[in-house]
């Protein structure tokens, strides 16, 4: 089992829940995020002065799969998420070691 942590573009979000649906992706949790990438956020105009983003505000979408299905989560991601420019988003792969479903005790992935 893997954890597919994907920090996205908050107006994508929508189409990548429906997207992830689609290929048997239903349990996920999503958070509010702020984070910067290596641009260290963005520079704005306002009023004729420059200001500088810091933190900018993201969707973060937290999914733990069976191993088969992590290239197939990472593929829909990318394709659905993409703009094509900076700051589309980023995607983390983390090992599992165990799942357990409260209700059940159900363990491993049984319990997903
Ligand atoms: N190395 C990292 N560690 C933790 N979070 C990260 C890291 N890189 C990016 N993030 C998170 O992902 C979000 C999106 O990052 P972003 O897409 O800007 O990455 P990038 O490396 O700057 O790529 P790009 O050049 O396409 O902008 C950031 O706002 C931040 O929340
Ligand atoms: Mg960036």
């Amino acid at each position: 089992m893997k954890k597919v942590e994907a920090i996205i573009r908050t107006m994508r979000f929508e189409d990548v829940k429906t997207a992830l649906e689609a290929i048997g992706v239903e349990s996920m949790t999503v958070t509010d995020v702020k984070g910067r990438g290596k641009q260290k956020g963005i520079t704005q105009q306002w009023r004729g002065a420059e200001y500088v983003v810091d933190m900018i505000p993201k969707t973060k979408i937290e999914m733990v799969v069976d191993d088969p299905l992590v290239e197939k989560v990472v593929d829909t991601i990318c394709t659905v998420a993409n703009t094509g420019k900076i700051g589309d988003g980023k995607i983390f792969i983390i090992p599992v070691e165990d799942a357990i479903r409260v209700r059940t005790r159900e363990r491993g992935t049984t319990a997903l």
